[in-house]
């Protein structure tokens, strides 16, 4: 060593160091340049060669490290305490809310109608969107000429493939699967070449339901209507039919049931008429069941189609079928 340093003002500016270093790893570092081994007190204390010189420097040695000892167990606290306030975990806080939603109204309406219909010993079916012309149409004895097979009136992606326009191809599929006695309910999509409006919407749902039996009559149609219609408008409502024409059966009915807002006296919602449409229905045609081989003379069978959107319109009194597309929070969290 060429200069003795100043060994007070290397104390002093030790001490500082400590007292500044803000965590225990500035202190470390502090520590290692001050009082490591390569620090000026170990190289001064090697070169020590008198008494006098010796206990100076080792003086310093022992306060600084005093100082540094302090200083660490005072770091080593305040890190503690700021964990253990940091990292705090409130057992009793109550937990965060996780936002809960709930099924959209067709779902609702959806999970209404397989349950009538289950509780009547029919089996529930969800057939392919994508139809042929043979089942949407042919085997459903719709006349070449029928207006439903314009591509005006039908989605097609090809002169053979359509997007269904109802249900009732799940007729055909099922009686072409199975043996009668047939007791079913099918539930899906349909779609429609319609502008949209506040009555219609180019995709919507229908249930179909079909039962093929010996010995069923219009009377069966009719009692199984009530039971459906009342499981999802009240005990209240009667049953009634007017006729119609489908090309799939004959007689063909529309069903009406009784308006539950003025019970029958006559309001906007029923158009003073005291009933509401519901879909169509029928005795299945013998030639539909002649196309699926089975002989009309032995097996008999009704069917209906009715829309979901238009139930869920009726039992929850929404005026707009787009609500129940567009995905509004705000219109979907009232029901
Ligand atoms: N499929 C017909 C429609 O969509 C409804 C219907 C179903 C009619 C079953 C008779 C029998 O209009």
């Amino acid at each position: 060593m060429t200069d003795t340093p100043d060994w007070n003002a290397y104390e002093a500016e030790a001490a500082a160091a400590a007292q500044a270093a803000a965590s225990s790893d500035d202190l470390e570092e502090a520590r290692v340049r001050f009082l490591g081994r390569k620090s000026d007190i170990a190289l001064g204390l090697r070169e020590v060669r008198d008494r006098e010189t010796g206990m100076l420097l080792n003086g310093v040695r022992t306060r600084l490290e005093e100082t540094f000892d302090t200083r660490a167990a005072r770091l080593a606290d305040d890190e503690l305490d700021r964990r253990l306030r940091d990292e705090i975990v409130d057992v009793t806080l109550p937990g965060d809310e996780l936002p809960l939603g709930h099924l959209h109204p067709i779902t609702q309406i959806r999970r209404m109608v397989e349950d009538a219909f289950l509780g009547l010993g029919y089996e529930v079916r969800d057939d392919r969107e994508v139809e042929t012309v043979e089942y949407n149409f042919d085997k459903l004895a719709f006349l070449p000429t029928h207006s439903a097979r314009s591509p005006r009136d039908t989605f097609f992606f090809d002169p053979n493939h359509v997007l269904r326009t109802e249900t009732s191809p799940s007729q055909i599929h099922i009686m072409e699967e199975k043996e009668p006695p047939l007791y079913m309910v099918s539930i899906g999509r349909v779609y429609r070449r319609d502008a949209i409006t506040a009555t219609r919407y180019p995709i919507f749902h229908q249930f179909e339901g079909l039962a093929v039996d010996r010995g069923l009559t219009l009377a069966d149609l009719k009692g199984t209507l009530l039971h459906v219609m009342r499981a999802l408008y009240g005990p209240e409502r009667k049953v009634r039919f007017r006729t119609h024409y489908f090309p799939f059966t004959e007689p063909s009915i529309e069903p009406d049931v009784s308006c539950g807002i003025c019970l029958g006296s006559g309001c906007r919602t029923c158009k003073y008429s005291g009933w509401i449409e519901m879909g169509g229905a029928g005795m299945v045609d013998p030639t539909v069941l002649a196309n699926v081989g089975l002989d009309p003379e032995e097996w008999s069978g009704f069917a209906f189609g009715c829309g979901l959107e238009r139930t869920a319109q009726l039992r929850h009194d929404i005026p707009d079928i787009r609500a129940l597309w567009e995905g509004d929070l705000r219109v979907l969290r009232q029901f």
